[in-house]
């Protein structure tokens, strides 16, 4: 449904250009739940708002974003905007500064399914009312204003906002990351449902390996702008080829109440910012496994059976 191509976006500041996302591509097929993951500044936020073309005007935008096969980077406004929130929305991780503050909670998304569905005001409330149940929120809720919920709550009004517009695709960028554990794992099983129960695709972007594992059919691992493996949650997971992607998952810690000393295994070094990436393959500088090949060419993503993997000398396979 939603085909990325070879999507470059460079930036200029002051004197330097550079690219902050290189030659990605990947699919999000009807109801499926694909993770953006990597490291900060590896690219995620300027892939999500790519998509619908929201980045700052001098981003340089190349390659091809299509939606049922037309292509969003060549749209004009008025074309894109009927895509923006009718059939793509965005929920970023702060949803105050996507909510209207002078507006009810349940002004705003009766708001949004009326602009979207033709329906009088009663039947906008009715569904108001039933969407803010879908995302665990009460008919009091909807006559609160933003600044009175919770960070939480106010998540979940957002993506009840969203999702009144019957999106196909939901775009999440760190919708979680700002709230506590619990209320994280409610939003992620609202995301679930929504996927599970309305056939809504997601994108997710996120640092967080775990998080991604929760909700998402697929996982491609974003490295320093490009992706370096992608996979099936559960082969990604249960035999990681990448060595940073093998180094994520060693980072993570094992859940509460497993037995055994706990000892994480943090990746060594940090990412480089993208004007000082080095030459060839860019993890290589914090790689145990890189040889000299590894400095001379770049390796590309070469997909295999659902694969996709960029190195030249993989963890070996179980
Ligand atoms: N508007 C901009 N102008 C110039 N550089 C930018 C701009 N937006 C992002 N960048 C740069 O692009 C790179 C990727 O940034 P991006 O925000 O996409 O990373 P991210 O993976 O979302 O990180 P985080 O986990 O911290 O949110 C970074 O080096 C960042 O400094
Ligand atoms: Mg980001």
């Amino acid at each position: 449904m939603l085909r990325v191509r070879d999507l470059t976006v460079r930036f200029q500041t002051g004197e330097a250009s550079f690219s902050a996302v290189d030659r990605i591509s990947f699919d999000l097929g009807h109801g499926e739940a694909l993770g953006l993951i990597g490291e900060s500044g590896s690219g995620k936020t300027t892939v999500a708002l790519s998509l619908l073309r929201l980045l700052p005007s001098g981003a340089q935008v190349s390659g091809r974003v299509e939606l049922s096969g037309e292509d969003l980077l060549g749209l004009g406004p008025d074309a894109l905007n009927r895509i923006r929130g009718r059939r793509i929305a965005m929920v970023f991780h702060d949803p105050l500064a996507a909510l209207n503050p002078v507006l009810r909670i349940g002004t705003q998304i009766s708001e949004a399914v009326r602009a979207h569905q033709s329906v009088d005001r009663r039947g906008a409330r009715t569904m108001t009312l039933e969407l803010l149940r879908a995302v665990g929120l009460t008919a009091n809720d909807a006559d609160r204003y933003a600044h009175e919920l919770s960070g939480g709550m106010r998540q979940r009004a957002l993506i009840a906002m969203s999702v009144a517009c019957r999106p196909e695709i939901l775009v999440a960028d760190e919708p979680t990351s700002a709230l506590d554990a619990i209320v994280q794992a409610g939003i992620l099983d609202l995301l679930r449902g929504l996927r599970e129960e309305r056939g809504v695709s997601i994108l997710l972007a996120t640092h967080d390996l775990g998080t991604a594992a929760r909700l998402c059919t697929r996982i491609a691992v974003l490295y320093a702008g490009r992706i370096v493996e992608s996979a099936r949650t559960t082969e990604l997971l249960a035999s990681p080829r990448h060595p940073y992607t093998l180094g994520l998952l060693r980072s993570l810690p094992p859940p509460l109440g497993s037995s055994g000393p706990v000892r994480l295994q943090p990746i060594a070094g940090s990412a480089p910012p993208p004007w000082e990436r080095p030459g060839g393959c860019r993890f290589r500088n914090r790689c145990p496994r890189a040889q000299d090949d590894c400095a001379k060419r770049e390796p590309e993503l070469i997909e295999i059976d659902g694969r996709g993997l960029a190195c030249f000398h993989p963890v070996d396979a179980p």
